[in-house]
């Protein structure tokens, strides 16, 4: 497998809080990651330190083996690494179709308005968006709103792709039919790293956990050998569900 992403010994502090603290990674291509872990454990800064929002106080990030540790987050992004906002976040008053755009440019995916616009309306098709293209974002439902988010990501023809809790909030038919967009998006060639809270997602998708606890990174491997280790259900599902599995 090939390296995409490595981060080595990353922390991330705010005031006295680490948030993340010495985390070391490793994503390799064509892998689905699922990243786990109580609220507050540090998934979404983990996310915002690769992606530029956050500088790490300490360690590094390599993406493809170039140092981005303290790349700004456009070059990121135009480097290839995109990633979902766990409160969603479209331009309101833009329409469907030119919150895509916006994407596809703000990465360089396309050169003009015009190739971004029809790079939009293929993903819209892509995403199940198409009906509302020309609609203001503000008018979808939250599930529909959670799909121009992952459309807004894939405009910038990532290679890595970070999608945060990308089913929160949605019914289960909802969440099976993004499941298979997720997969269809793996499919296509694009790493994941996906942040999610439903267990049942995460065994389901992922070829790899890695679980956060206080911003440390306590365990990672295939997922049905994750689950079962009796610290991980502690932190995740709480003392009386790993006294249930009788995790060793
Ligand atoms: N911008 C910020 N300023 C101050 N504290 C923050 C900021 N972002 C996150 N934190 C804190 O860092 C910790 C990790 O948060 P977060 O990464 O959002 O966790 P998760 O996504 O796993 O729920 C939390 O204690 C949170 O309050
Ligand atoms: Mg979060």
């Amino acid at each position: 497998m090939t390296g995409l992403l490595k981060l080595v010994d990353v922390t991330r502090l705010f005031g006295g809080l680490r948030a993340i603290q010495g985390v070391s990674l490793d994503v390799h291509e064509g892998e689905i990651v699922g990243l786990i872990g109580p609220n507050g454990a540090g998934k979404t800064t983990l996310i915002n330190v690769v992606t530029g929002v956050h500088r790490a106080n300490h360690g590094q990030v390599y993406f493809r083996g170039a140092d981005i540790t303290r790349a700004p987050p456009h070059r990121i992004a135009s480097l290839g690494i995109a990633r979902t906002f766990q409160i969603v976040q479209p331009f309101p008053k833009m329409t469907v179709g030119e919150n895509i755009a916006a994407g596809a440019l703000f990465a360089g995916g396309a050169d003009s308005v015009a190739a971004a616009t029809e790079a939009a309306r293929e993903l819209a098709e892509r995403v199940g968006l198409a009906d509302v293209f020309g609609a203001p974002a503000n008018t979808l439902t939250l599930a529909r709103r959670k799909r121009l988010e992952l459309a807004k990501g894939l405009a910038m023809r990532p290679k890595l792709l970070f999608l945060d809790e990308v089913n929160a909030g949605l019914n289960p038919v909802e969440i099976d039919d993004a499941l298979a967009l997720i997969r269809t998006v793996a499919a296509s060639g694009v790493t994941i790293v996906l942040v999610e809270h439903l267990m049942k997602v995460v065994m389901s998708v992922s070829t790899r956990i890695v679980v956060l606890h206080h911003g440390q990174l306590i365990a990672e491997g295939e997922p049905q050998k994750v689950v079962r280790e009796a610290r991980v259900a502690e932190a995740y599902l709480g003392k009386r569900y790993a006294a249930a599995l009788g995790g060793n």
